[in-house]
């Protein structure tokens, strides 16, 4: 699926100067898929790649190769299908990263090594047992390395915040004379404020030899939600690239939430006057996405897409609204693509209809995915009378996210109450055989996830169950995730539906599903995330 310009190829702007336009970087899946329980699949990782190309990001960080067989496939198929972002790979400081990374970067049109090591006192001490000299030479040597693969090369200095100035800059100064085009500076621990940051920054790119021939790049995590601040304070100071996640998504905390950076550049473009390429109207169906592929709600007040971003309640602030938007709105929903179109959908929409509501909200279907949808649209608008975007949104979204259907479900009865135990009677179809079961459980959820587990006996263990109402009123579709996980990997599954149980099925089902197709593509390797300590 692409969105309705993915087939606009004009030129893109051209690489900005340093100090026009600030390089917009996403880690949504490499940093962000190291938050606890955000794990991607493949086919995943690769609508996401499409959303974010159409979304004009000019780096994508597709992955750690190194780290597993899953996150190697999943760059590399990345690197073979985006054509106008830089496709990234990391890789710790060692050749056989390096190496590795170049590797599944190799198809990228355009592709970028991006290797780290950490250079402050407490990660040369406890993780490294290295001094302070060899941090340098490695450095050199690694940067080197990497340059000798790839053209493009990215050298992040670890723990950047809280490393000696002294030796943040030896480190910097190696990178540079190695050939590194792009210097990361993070705040791996999200400890530092925003007039520090800056401070590191302006001392790097005065007194470091060669600073003025690259770009000073932004990473900020946000244990004490100073993420944002302290990426636009980077940027105040001369950082002329943001390294971001769409929903702040991360590590611990997160990082810096994508949709949040690029908006403040763009509304306070008088504070900050370096625009970004983003077409910003494509922010809320990324976010969305994100959401529904790592199963982590986005908080109804988060800034720019949750889902109260423009909703005004206080009667003074309806007032002011109706008499003009601009005493309330600093920005228009439609900017960050929430809103669109006010084609009200129900049982008697056509195929055409639809076809145009999917575009006003950003999808563009192939001929079978969209029959797909619009069969499944029907289904619903006999179940339910008015169809809101969120509930297409997420029929959709439960579409795309699902895998190779090892396994299906048939039919489901569950009888439930105040009368003895909940029973689930359940029929399956594996791999194109019919099974049923009949199981009770503690709830009538678990007396279905029984029947599921009597049909199709696995290993893994349940690590989420959510539920949230896609809408309002009674008839709302309830869209339920499910994650699952067995030896160290980690698959979740998503389905919307009128009927909770029914939805809370056929997610587990898809969570199996995806599990089942990761570990036959990538066997689990217990060695996830090494020492990245993202
Ligand atoms: O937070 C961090 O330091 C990182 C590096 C690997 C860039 O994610
Ligand atoms: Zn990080």
């Amino acid at each position: 699926m692409t969105s309705d310009a993915a087939n606009d190829r004009r030129p893109r702007a051209d690489p900005p100067a340093p100090g026009q336009r600030v390089i917009v970087f996403d880690t949504t899946m490499r940093d962000g898929e190291q938050s606890p329980g955000a794990s991607m699949s493949i086919d995943e990782k690769l609508e996401l790649a499409k959303i974010l190309e159409d979304m004009r990001v000019d780096v994508i960080e597709a992955g750690f190769p190194i780290a597993s067989n899953g996150d190697f496939e999943a760059v590399r198929r990345i690197s073979q299908m985006v054509t106008e972002s830089t496709v990234c790979g990391l890789a710790r400081a060692g050749a056989a990263d390096i190496e590795r990374c170049a590797e599944a970067i190799g198809p990228a049109a355009r592709g970028r090594i991006h290797t780290f090591i950490s250079t402050s006192p407490q990660h040369r001490d406890h993780i490294l047992r290295m001094s302070a000299g060899e941090v340098v030479e490695a450095v050199h040597a690694s940067v080197t390395l990497a340059r000798n693969l790839c053209g493009d090369v990215e050298w992040s200095a670890q723990d950047a915040t809280r490393t000696e100035r002294d030796m943040l800059r030896r480190c910097v100064e190696a990178a540079i004379r190695a050939g590194a085009g792009t210097i990361n500076i993070p705040d791996t621990v999200g400890f530092t404020y925003p007039d520090e940051y800056a401070a590191i920054f302006r001392d790097l790119i005065e007194n470091v030899p060669g600073a003025d021939g690259v770009v000073f790049s932004t990473h900020c995590h946000n244990d004490l939600g100073l993420a944002v601040a302290n990426s636009l304070a980077g940027v105040q100071a001369g950082a002329r690239q943001v390294e971001v996640a769409i929903n702040g998504i991360g590590e611990r905390a997160g990082n810096a939430a994508l949709e949040e950076v690029v908006m403040a550049l763009k509304v306070r473009a008088d504070r900050l006057p370096f625009p970004t390429g983003v077409r910003t109207e494509h922010i809320t169906r990324a976010s969305r996405y994100v959401s529904a592929i790592t199963g982590f709600p986005v908080q109804f007040n988060k800034a720019i897409v949750g889902k109260n971003a423009f909703a005004h309640e206080a009667g003074i602030h309806q007032d002011g609204m109706l008499k003009n938007a601009q005493t309330y709105e600093i920005m228009r929903p439609e900017d960050v693509g929430q809103g669109g179109s006010n084609l009200v959908m129900g049982k008697h929409s056509g195929r055409h209809a639809f076809r145009e509501k999917l575009r006003a909200l950003g999808y563009d279907l192939g001929q079978n995915a969209l029959n797909e949808a619009f069969g499944r649209f029907k289904d619903l608008a006999d179940k339910k009378k008015t169809i809101y975007d969120d509930d297409i949104v997420a029929l959709v979204d439960d579409a795309l996210s699902r895998g190779a259907e090892r396994i299906q479900v048939k039919s489901l009865r569950v009888v439930s109450g105040t009368e003895g135990p909940p029973q689930a009677r359940l029929t399956l179809v594996v791999d194109g055989v019919e099974a049923a079961a009949v199981a009770t459980g503690d709830g009538p959820v678990d007396a279905v996830f029984n029947a599921i587990r009597q049909i199709a006996p696995h290993a893994a263990v349940l690590r989420l169950f959510q539920v949230h109402a896609v809408t309002e009123g009674a008839d709302a579709q309830a869209q339920v995730s499910v994650r699952l996980e067995e030896d160290g990997s980690i698959a979740t599954g998503q389905s919307a539906d009128t009927d909770t149980l029914t939805a809370s099925a056929t997610a587990y089902v898809n969570a199996l599903n995806n599990l089942i197709s990761r570990q036959e593509k990538a066997p689990p390797e217990p060695l996830r995330k090494l020492n990245s300590n993202g």
